[in-house]
């Protein structure tokens, strides 16, 4: 086994990737694989939660896993698969549902967020999601795991579980700790910046998807919902605008004081242009590198499948020692 400290995590292909994913995520995911032994992965299974229209659904899986790719994610360094390829993951949601309770999974706030969106489809899929991630994380024996604000709550239940587990039927599971970015753990959206920058989002204005082009990107920040102050000043009862100072601030690396400084006297018009075109450079180089990668679907398929081969290695080993504890003849 190797030495260095293990990370896992997963992303939805549930339609575009957003910047929020992207700063709230995917770019400590980038970070981190310098440093640490990095497991990342397609969560397909999560995404049937809502209802996928399957032609539209398989293409989202090969974009998202070469999206990966074009970020500069090296399946050479960091293990990369698809979720649905490993039948552990759904074995141990089972093993795992029985150590979870109903009242727990009942007080998860995305539930409640998602049957109140999807009124006519709340399936046990929908409720028993947390624990399936419990699985995913809990497979890789991970020190951390790097996500967004919004999955916390899903991790401290993952926690939960690992820990009452290891109580009743001994050690198995490592109990990690999430790795939450200090600056746009929540990007939020550009139309109403109360609420999360999501790609579910049915108004395209209110999220700049990674793959967005350069115009794209520059309009929906010139069309930013901001307030009438016209102060670029970081303040709770300023959303829109420390919604924008924070984006501008996690892909510049500048700090809040710095960038009100560099905005002083000047209206929303320039900040929002100088936020606009500082994504747009953020990005352009990845949407570049993903046009290639995605047009070589065999290249693709090779890569993944060995990503999914060596996830298993490691997935399998957990598995059997968790229905080993249980008691499972094997
Ligand atoms: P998902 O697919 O919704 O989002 C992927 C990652 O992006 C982060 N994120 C955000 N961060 C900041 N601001 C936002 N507006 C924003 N929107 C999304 C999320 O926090 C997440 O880190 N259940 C997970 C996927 C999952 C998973 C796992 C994660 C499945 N198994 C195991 C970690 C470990 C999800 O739906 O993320």
């Amino acid at each position: 086994m190797s030495e260095k400290k293990r990370v896992l995590s997963c992303i939805q292909p549930s339609g575009m990737l957003t910047l929020g994913n992207y700063l709230g995520a995917l770019k400590n995911w980038l970070k981190m694989q310098e440093e640490f032994d990095c497991t990342y992965a397609v969560a397909d299974l999560h995404a049937i939660t809502v209802r996928q229209d399957p032609q539209k659904f398989r293409g989202q899986i090969y974009s998202t896993y070469a999206l990966l790719l074009a970020l500069g994610l090296d399946p050479q360094k960091s293990t990369l698969f698809i979720q649905s390829h490993l039948p552990e993951h759904t074995a141990l949601t089972w093993l795992l549902a029985s150590c979870t309770q109903f009242g727990e999974l009942s007080r998860m706030t995305q539930f409640k967020a998602k049957s109140a969106v999807h009124t006519d489809n709340i399936n046990v899929g929908l409720f028993a999601y947390p624990v399936l991630m419990a699985s995913d994380i809990l497979l890789y024996q991970p020190d951390f795991v790097p996500v967004g604000a919004d999955q916390k709550q899903h991790l401290e239940i993952a926690r939960d579980i690992a820990m009452r587990f290891n109580r009743v039927y001994g050690d198995v599971f490592k109990v990690p700790e999430p790795y939450i970015p200090t600056v746009a753990a929540r990007v939020m959206s550009l139309q109403d910046p109360t609420k999360k920058m999501s790609k579910s989002d049915e108004n395209v204005n209110s999220f700049v998807a990674i793959l967005d082009d350069r115009d794209t990107v520059i309009r929906k920040f010139k069309r930013a919902v901001t307030d009438s102050e016209a102060s670029v000043r970081f303040s709770e009862d300023k959303p829109g605008v420390s919604n924008l100072i924070t984006i501008y601030s996690a892909v510049t690396g500048k700090t809040v004081a710095e960038v009100e400084r560099e905005f002083e006297g000047r209206g929303y018009g320039d900040f929002k242009l100088a936020v606009g075109e500082a994504v747009a450079d953020e990005l352009a180089p990845i949407k570049e590198r993903y046009e290639k990668i995605i047009a070589d679907k065999a290249e693709l398929e090779r890569i993944f499948r060995d990503g999914d081969a060596r996830a298993e290695s490691v997935a399998r080993k957990t598995y059997f020692k968790a229905m080993k504890k249980m008691g499972f003849v094997l």
